[in-house]
Parts: structure tokens; C-alpha cells; sequence
């Protein structure tokens, strides 16, 4: 019988290491932290750990600008600490996989200070430098975290190219020593044992070669200002239509060109020279999977997450899509939040009952098909916590975002506003607010750092309000224990795990399915309205056996049989439940 991956059956969870555990009381994150809480996230019950980078930076973008692939940052420790931290996980059977950032370095990084010395540095061409065209830059391409994607370099009268902040130049990955130097950095972190890497942005990796300008009409600037700092989900109008393709041809020349595929592939040809590692895409695209066993393992549905409310419909129509594009072989990858998003919690719950429906999404995730993927902090119900005052700010894209608003209005192009409407509009689009530290405790700062010190972001003061783990550990009705509750019923229950995913005609406010493997057959019932619903399910079978029911955490009732053709659920309720054959 073919062996199932490890990353198939496992649940990861993303850490990030700033805001996890201070070991040394320094306001920052760091390996101590993370080495003395493994026994808490073993006791949760994931399986594998994504972390988020942990190299050396200068964090202008909180670490996705990596100023040395082969050193962690200082300030989270020493290289033996990591692998005191790797070898804790794997003695408690958790896989650890890290981040990679292919496309670009930080502006601080050796490479780039060497290449931006002299026109002649052998490490010229390791960037992307081009001459200006008439007085400005290279052509009309925008960054996505700035304006123009182009910085002019004084010293050598040259411009490089950057997709994202001009402190992260893109890296030339038309040059074959810019691959071998990273290839050389993916081995140095595989041969210490990880088990495998989060792929950054593969997307940005390769521009268009021609340089030739994009055709949007609309500058990313108009752009934002239309989109009025949300996501135009779920909309469908012609305007909606028309702003979509005016960002598509945005990034036209940018994004997902010709030679992103054959780099995974020989990616994947080096990882596959290790045993049982994993790559997973920062990706919505289906085809990085490439024939199903040569590109990425996994890449993420992130279509999923991007409405504003989760319904049985748009979640059915995004299962239906992605699990027919996917190719034969490939194994779906779903997840709600992460460090780049707003919280689950705060995001999709639109003035309904927050802490029901944060449940009612975790049991999404683990019963949907696919490996999940879940965030730091969900599992106590962290929240998004907007700042207060821009000085605040660690979220240079955030920041950006403020400037924009206030250069806006002055410029009269909006109604001046006062400060807390400018901040306001700053946090939706700032990620700190979903970064915020992990609460550990009800103590100054949540525990994550001691009394006195100022963590690198502030601490969302709810943890006196019973949001932190040491509250909520021995409190049953917990959304802590909600957490290992289900991580465990995923656990014990196949189906959940590898099992077939198949739709069930349910009301509209209702999502149910089957998932079957040939030795048992799960139906999972959800129900997304604030009302009770009654279903009758008689068609699908007569009885069912509890596996869970919303009212009885930790799977009390199991065993218990339920009439099918009156299922009754409770408002956002949970019903799991296995099917005689
Ligand atoms: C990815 C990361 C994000 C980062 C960007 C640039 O999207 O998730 O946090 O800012 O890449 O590296």
C-alpha cells in the first residue's frame, strides 16, 4: 500500500517567533521561548510548526528582508539554540519546517551591499540593475509595498528592481550563482534536520525580460483608494470586474512568469534528495503543484479566506474549484489566517457571536479535505488588535499605508481626517494587529514578557479577560480545550484525514458533507447561522454515531446514536458524526 505522508495527515500551525515566547526578557521573541513552550504546543496537539523566519535582519519587514540565510537573528539566539529547539520538536514527534525567501534580500544583506559597490562587482548581476529611461525609472512598474518598483542607486547612476519595500531588492534568479548560493542555503538548514520549507512569494521570482511597461490604467495608488482598504469579495458588479483587471494587468509583467515553474521543479529535485521533507507555495496557484509529484507538495487555497463572510455557499464553491483543478496525486493545503492577514477571530465575524463562530472555523478546517494550516494565538482566541498611535507601528506597509492617507489629505483628494480616522484606515491595512504577542497568562503584558518591559508590539489587553492559555487551560469550556478537543477527534479519525470529500444538498445557512475512506465514512454538519436548524439527513442514513456534538466538548456523548432525519444543531453549531456501512 503507497505510505502517506507525514504532511498530508499533519496539522501545522505557524509560529512567529517575535510574538511567541520572550525567553530572556527582552520584549522579543526568541529560541528560549520557543524551547520552553514545546511541551504546551505538544499538549495542543499539532504536528508540525511552520516558522516564520528566524534569520538575521534588520526587520524592515519583520523579517522577510534576510540580511544572512545561514545565521538566525541574534536577538532570537544562537545557532545551537535553534537545534535545541529543532531536536525538542522532533523528540515530541513535532516536524518544524522554516521559511524561505527566494526573491529578495534585504538591503543589507552582503550580496546586495557588494552589488550596489560598482557597476563592475562581480556580484552586480546577482540583482536586478538596470539605466533609467528618460529621466525615471526603468519603466512604469509599481512595488507592491511602495510606489514605483524601481530605486535609483546615486553611487553607480543605476536603478534596481524590487517587488516589494526598496529595502528587499529582488534578487536575479536568471543568474545560475544565485541559485547555487540559496540551493546552498536550503541544504545548510536541510542537512541539520528541518523538514522543510514555506516558499516566500514564489511568484515574484522572474519578471518579464523585456521590461515592457504594464498596461492597468489606473495607478496602484487610485487602485487602493477605490478599494477603500477592503477586499472587494464576493462582489460581482462590473466595477468590481473592472478593478479586478486593472490589477491583473498591474502585476501582468511581474507576477508568475515564465521560469517560476522549472525553479520549483529543480527545487523540488533537491529536497527530494532528503527523506520526507516538504515545500509549501506562498501561492494560489494550483498549477505550482505541477504534474501532482514534481513542483510543491502543497500550495495554499488561499481563495478560501478571501471573503468577508464564510458561507455554505462560497465555501462549497471553493471546494468544488480547487479540489477538480487540483492534478492527480496533489493534496489540497487550507487555512484561515496567518501573519500577513487579520486574525480569524476578528475577521470574518461581522457582529456575530466571535468565540462560536472562531469554533465553527477551526471545525471547518480540520474536517475540510486538505492539510490545515492555523496561526498562533487562534487557539485562545487572540483577536485583532488595532494600535493606537503610529509610532506604534513595527508594520512598515502599515506606515506606508498612513503616509498615503495623510500626503491624500493634504493634497485635498480626500476630506482631511482627523487622526483616529487616519489610523483607523492605517490598521486595516497594517498586519500588526494580527501579530500582536502570544498571551500566556493574566499578568502584565499577557506573560509574554516580564512587568517593565516594553514588548517589541503591545499586548492586546484582553488577556486579563481570560484570553491566555494559563486561564483557559483548565477551563473546560475553553477555547483552548476546544482546540486540543477537536486536534485530537481529527487525530483518532481517519476519514477526517484522508477522506473523500463529498457535498450534501443541506439549507442554505448549513454545510454538510461526507468524508469517506473505504473503512469508514464521517459526516460532518455545520451549521453557519446565529438560529438553530433541524436537517433531515435520513437520505444519506438512518443513524449516525457521535463523534462530536457542539454542546459536549472533548467529544462527551461519543458513541451516542442520532436519528439522521432530525439532526438538530444549535446556532453555529458542530455535528461530527461516523455512519454504520
Ligand atoms: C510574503 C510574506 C510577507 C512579506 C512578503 C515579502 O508575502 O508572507 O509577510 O511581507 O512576502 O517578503
Amino acid at each position: 500500500m503507497k505510505h502517506t505522508p507525514w504532511w498530508q495527515t499533519a496539522v501545522f500551525y505557524q509560529i512567529y517567533p517575535r510574538s511567541f515566547a520572550d525567553g530572556n526578557g527582552d520584549g522579543i521573541g526568541d529560541f528560549a521561548g520557543l524551547i520552553d513552550k514545546l511541551d504546551y504546543l505538544q499538549d495542543l496537539g499539532i504536528d508540525a510548526i511552520w516558522l516564520s523566519p528566524h534569520y538575521a535582519s534588520p526587520q524592515f519587514d519583520c523579517g522577510y528582508d534576510i540580511a544572512d540565510y545561514l545565521s538566525p537573528a541574534e536577538e532570537y539566539g544562537t545557532l545551537d539554540e535553534f537545534k535545541r529547539f529543532l531536536d525538542g520538536a522532533h523528540a515530541r514527534g513535532i516536524r518544524i519546517i522554516l521559511d524561505l525567501v527566494l526573491n529578495h534580500t534585504s538591503d543589507q544583506h552582503q550580496w546586495f551591499i557588494d552589488s550596489r559597490s560598482s557597476r563592475d562587482h562581480p556580484k552586480r548581476d546577482w540583482y536586478i540593475w538596470r539605466d533609467g529611461r528618460d529621466g525615471g525609472p526603468p519603466n512604469n512598474w509599481h512595488a507592491a509595498f511602495s510606489d514605483s518598483a524601481w530605486e535609483y542607486d546615486a553611487a553607480t547612476g543605476q536603478y534596481y528592481y524590487h517587488y516589494f519595500f526598496k529595502e528587499q531588492p529582488d534578487l536575479n534568479w536568471r543568474n545560475p550563482e544565485v541559485k547555487r548560493a540559496m540551493f546552498d542555503a536550503a541544504r545548510f538548514w536541510l542537512d541539520l534536520g528541518v523538514d522543510g520549507f514555506r516558499l516566500d512569494a514564489i511568484g515574484t521570482l522572474f519578471e518579464d525580460p523585456t521590461l515592457a511597461d504594464h498596461t492597468a490604467e489606473m495607478s496602484q495608488r487610485d487602485l487602493f483608494r477605490e478599494l477603500r482598504d477592503s477586499f472587494p469579495s464576493q462582489t460581482d458588479t462590473e466595477h468590481a470586474r473592472y478593478l479586478a483587471e486593472q490589477f491583473r494587468r498591474l502585476i501582468e509583467k511581474q507576477v508568475d512568469q515564465p521560469g517560476v515553474h522549472e525553479l520549483m521543479r529543480e527545487l523540488r529535485a533537491l529536497v527530494d534528495e532528503y527523506d520526507d521533507r516538504v515545500l509549501v507555495g506562498e501561492t494560489d496557484e494550483i498549477s505550482y503543484y505541477g504534474d501532482g509529484d514534481n513542483e510543491l507538495h502543497l500550495t495554499f487555497n488561499f481563495p478560501l479566506m478571501r471573503a468577508a463572510r464564510l458561507t455554505p455557499a462560497w465555501i462549497l464553491a471553493n471546494q468544488a474549484e480547487r479540489l477538480a483543478a487540483l492534478p492527480p496525486g496533489a493534496w489540497p493545503c487550507n487555512t484561515l489566517g496567518n501573519h500577513d492577514s487579520p486574525r480569524v477571530l476578528s475577521r470574518y465575524a461581522d457582529g456575530r457571536d466571535p468565540d462560536a463562530l472562531a469554533r465553527l472555523h477551526l471545525a471547518l478546517m480540520l474536517t475540510l479535505r486538505g492539510t490545515p494550516f492555523l496561526y498562533n494565538g487562534e487557539e485562545i482566541g487572540m483577536g485583532d488588535w488595532p494600535l493606537a498611535d503610529i509610532g506604534q507601528f513595527r508594520d512598515n506597509l502599515g506606515v506606508w499605508r498612513y503616509q498615503m492617507i495623510m500626503a491624500e489629505a493634504d493634497e485635498g483628494r480626500i476630506d482631511a481626517l482627523d487622526v483616529n480616522e487616519a489610523l483607523a484606515l492605517a490598521n486595516n491595512f497594517s498586519r500588526d494587529k494580527g501579530r500582536t504577542p502570544m498571551q500566556w497568562r493574566n499578568a502584565p503584558n499577557g506573560g509574554f514578557t516580564p512587568a517593565g518591559v516594553a514588548p517589541w508590539l503591545p499586548v492586546h489587553p484582553n488577556y486579563a479577560q481570560g484570553v491566555n492559555v494559563a486561564d483557559q487551560a483548565n477551563d473546560p469550556g475553553s477555547m483552548l480545550n476546544f482546540y486540543r478537543a477537536m486536534l485530537r477527534l481529527r487525530r483518532r479519525t481517519p476519514a477526517l484525514i484522508l477522506g473523500d470529500f463529498e457535498p450534501l444538498n443541506a439549507p442554505a445557512d448549513c454545510l454538510v458533507f461526507l468524508r469517506r475512506t473505504k473503512a469508514q465514512r464521517c459526516l460532518v454538519a455545520l451549521n453557519f447561522s446565529e438560529e438553530p436548524q433541524t436537517l433531515d439527513l435520513g437520505g444519506v442514513a438512518r443513524f449516525a454515531r457521535s463523534l462530536w456534538k457542539a454542546e459536549e466538548q472533548g467529544g462527551g456523548g461519543a458513541g451516542e446514536m442520532i436519528d439522521l432525519s432530525r439532526l438538530m444543531l444549535t446556532p453555529f453549531g458542530i455535528y461530527i458524526g461516523e455512519l454504520d456501512e
